[in-house]
């Protein structure tokens, strides 16, 4: 069957649900892996790696959202945007939740002092920073109210974050960074593509500016196929 490149509203509804509860597997996983005594030898950190896994693996589906939208034409996939961007943030809000509780207890003099000492704590920290904003700001009520052109501004901090996320990851790293390249290769990739359409639209516009304009009468040409 074709898929369509436009939904019905019920449609929509209906891939939206399935997506919220797509979305939460990994964290029912997670807690199944917890309650079963399955999280190996380390459970604080494979909580703590698995949140963070999420929370970035989010952001970087969040940003291929629009490039899939632009080569298969199917409009309806930029409402599931803002669901993806939001499970980014609650991930990251788990991860850095579970850092704050049973990695340091609460203990913020010690957490200030990681995040002044550790740079990749530094890094996680900058991008949850960054991901705040985004989350307050992702319902319509708030678009009204920033406006189209401040909102689209604010949320085009979605790339450095995206960055910032795959610094953070690849710094945690001591030895074997295959992992950290492939979602740093990803994320070039999604960046990039973002460079290559503001250049190709840079130049539609300039080409534009220096079209020739007609002149005397214009003569309207009908084709017959
Ligand atoms: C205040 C903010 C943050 C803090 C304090 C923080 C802290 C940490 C810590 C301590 C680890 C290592 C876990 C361990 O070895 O036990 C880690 C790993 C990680 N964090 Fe964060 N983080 C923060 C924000 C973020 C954000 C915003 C993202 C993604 C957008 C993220 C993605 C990751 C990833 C992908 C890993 C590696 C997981 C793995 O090894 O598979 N973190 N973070």
């Amino acid at each position: 069957m074709p898929v369509s490149s436009q939904l019905s509203a019920r449609q929509i509804a209906a891939v939206k649900v399935a997506l919220f509860l797509a979305c939460l597997l990994p964290l029912a996983l997670l807690a199944h892996n917890a309650w079963n005594d399955a999280l190996g030898a380390n459970p604080i950190e494979a909580v703590t790696r698995g949140l963070g896994d999420w929370a970035l693996n989010f952001l970087l589906i969040t940003l291929t959202v629009t490039p899939l939208r632009r080569y298969t034409g199917l409009a309806w996939l930029a409402r599931l945007r803002r669901m993806l961007g939001l499970y980014c943030f609650f991930y990251a809000a788990l991860h850095v939740t579970s850092y704050l509780w049973f990695d340091q207890f609460f203990d913020w003099t010690a957490i200030a002092k990681d995040i002044l000492k550790r740079p990749f704590i530094t890094a996680g920290f900058i991008a949850f920073m960054l991901l705040i904003p985004l989350a307050a700001t992702s319902n319509n009520a708030m678009v009204r109210r920033l406006g189209g052109k401040h909102w689209l501004a604010l949320h085009r901090s979605v790339y450095p974050i995206a960055i910032i996320g795959v610094v953070h990851y690849t710094w945690m790293v001591k030895l074997d960074v295959a992992q950290p390249l492939v979602y740093a290769a990803i994320a070039a990739v999604l960046l990039g593509l973002r460079v290559l359409w503001r250049v190709q639209e840079k130049r539609r516009q300039l080409a534009g500016a220096y079209l020739p304009k007609a002149k005397g009468r214009v003569i309207e040409i009908a084709v017959k196929r």
